[in-house]
């Protein structure tokens, strides 16, 4: 799979998203065979900048963030390719000349007139950097593609996504609609299909007669950085339970798609959106919550609201917690917890299945000392891999019985690396290859699920703390125990 020629314009450049993920990414994949030698690459920004001082940019940005070794070779022929547009998005002058250097991309680098529009900017901006594409016919196929690439937030809330949606669609086919949950550009995600489709083992008890919950854990240990700009009245649910948390719920509770092409993915990945129901009392089964000072990795750290450009007022959750349940025969009565937050023990996100206990046990009851729910763990980062956790004999004279785990490993078990979430997605767009990218009924089913939520809490003008460094708040315990639960440790 190797991607024909084409131009990325690059909104938002500047950005922090480009500077960390995307430049590099397009860097490996040119490393990596992956892009046509007729490729090219433009920035559009209000700076005052030259072709040399940009590519001098991107090279250090690809330097600092590549996953692959570093090829003066490969970069120059990337570096031929590379050019910059300097403007405000609303100055038609500069629009043209972004015509005009697209034109000459297409004659002097033989890109073939296809052209992916990448914005990775504020949404704010959306509507004028769209109009102007239109506007200068820069949306309209003549010789080759035209795709638009659209980064989250899609929006703030239903309303606002549809109003999005709506605003592009004036200007681009849905098909040529690209909008990045970079979850789904993982390979553990991806795996989650593999390990329940590709194999005979687990569909037969992927359902209410044996699983007894679900628990989707996102945990950051990081705080938001330089980022409260965006954050701060955003908060954790919209940021990523509104998406890549959704989006794995969707892909643990699915059925078997008909074929692996986008249409049957995104029809089954609705259908379970579709039954999500949320809970009738929101006080009792969610939890939100803000971090104060505390540790991380050794070192005290500053609470959110002292954290730089964070309203000192603000009610912004850095951690959400919810329970849904899925009104499907599959799901009745399993109840799936998602939680995510920053400043939280450690970097994990994993998707716990965890299944009844036995119905009777045969060992005397003081053998058995350690033995909790089997579980079956699928482990998206750091520590990719899948676990098994079952009960087992502990050697020795007795039938003492205790939890083991079973670890399947990827670097066990592939000598292949595994490419980062974002070349997956990007060489994908450059394909045209749409299946990993969630269409907008699934973004507007996910706010429907959440905006309730987020009006409760709101309405709530309070909001629980937790100590950076924790689990998270005394609430998301109580939340779980009132179901007789507890949130796995991971
Ligand atoms: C982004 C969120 O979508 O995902 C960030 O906006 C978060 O707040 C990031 O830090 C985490 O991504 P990953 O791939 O490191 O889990």
């Amino acid at each position: 799979r190797i991607a024909g020629p084409c131009t990325v314009v690059m909104f938002g450049v500047t950005g922090d998203l480009a500077r960390k993920k995307l430049i590099p990414a397009i860097y490996d994949l040119a490393n990596r065979g992956l892009l046509p030698p007729g490729f090219g690459l433009v920035g559009f920004a209000r700076r005052d900048w030259g072709d040399g001082t940009f590519a001098a940019l991107l090279k250090k940005a690809a330097k600092a963030g590549a996953r692959t070794e570093w090829s003066e070779t490969v970069w120059k022929q990337l570096a031929a390719g590379i050019k910059f547009v300097p403007g405000q998005f609303d100055d038609d002058d500069a629009w043209e000349e972004l015509a005009k250097t697209l034109t000459k991309l297409d004659e002097r680098q033989g890109t073939g007139g296809n052209h992916a529009f990448y914005l990775s900017i504020p949404p704010g901006l959306f509507p004028t950097v769209v109009s102007k594409i239109d506007e200068h016919g820069l949306a309209k196929p003549g010789m080759g593609w035209r795709r638009v690439v659209i980064e989250k937030p899609f929006g703030h809330d239903l309303e606002s996504a549809k109003e999005l949606n709506q605003l592009i669609g004036n200007v681009f086919e849905s098909e040529s609609v690209f909008r990045i949950d970079h979850y789904l550009g993982k390979e553990t995600v991806q795996n989650i299909l593999a390990l329940r489709f590709a194999n005979q083992m687990f569909e037969p008890v992927w359902n209410a007669n044996y699983v007894d919950h679900v628990q989707i854990t996102m945990a950051e240990d990081i705080g938001i950085g330089s980022r409260a700009g965006y954050y701060d009245g955003i908060g954790a649910a919209r940021d990523v339970i509104q998406n890549h948390l959704l989006q794995l719920l969707a892909l643990v509770a699915m059925e078997e798609p008909v074929a692996f092409d986008a249409a049957s993915l995104r029809l089954e990945k609705q259908k379970v959106l579709r039954s999500v129901r949320l809970p009738d009392d929101l006080d009792k089964h969610t939890a939100h919550a803000q971090y104060v000072e505390g540790w991380a990795g050794g070192q005290p750290v500053v609470g959110y609201l002292e954290e730089e450009g964070t309203d000192p007022k603000s009610l912004t959750e850095t951690f959400a917690a919810l329970r849904l349940d899925i009104e499907t025969r599959r799901w009745a009565g399993v109840p799936f917890y998602l939680r995510t937050g920053k400043r939280l023990g450690r970097r994990v996100t994993e998707v716990a299945v965890v299944f009844k206990k036995a119905p009777h046990l045969p060992f005397q009851r003081n053998d058995v000392t350690e033995l909790g729910h089997n579980a079956l763990v699928m482990r998206i980062q750091p520590d990719e891999g899948v676990t098994m956790r079952f009960g087992a004999k502990v050697p020795g004279t007795t039938m003492e019985i205790r939890d083991v785990n079973m670890d399947f490993v990827y670097g066990g078990s592939f000598v292949e690396s595994s490419p980062e979430a974002y070349e997956r997605l990007i060489l994908d767009v450059l394909l045209g290859d749409p299946p990993l990218f969630p269409q907008h009924r699934e973004v507007e089913l996910s706010w429907e699920i959440l905006d309730p939520v987020m009006e409760h809490w709101s309405r709530k003008r309070t909001i629980d703390t937790y100590q950076a460094g924790t689990w998270g708040p005394q609430s998301a315990i109580d939340m779980l125990a009132r179901d007789g639960r507890v949130w796995r440790r991971p």
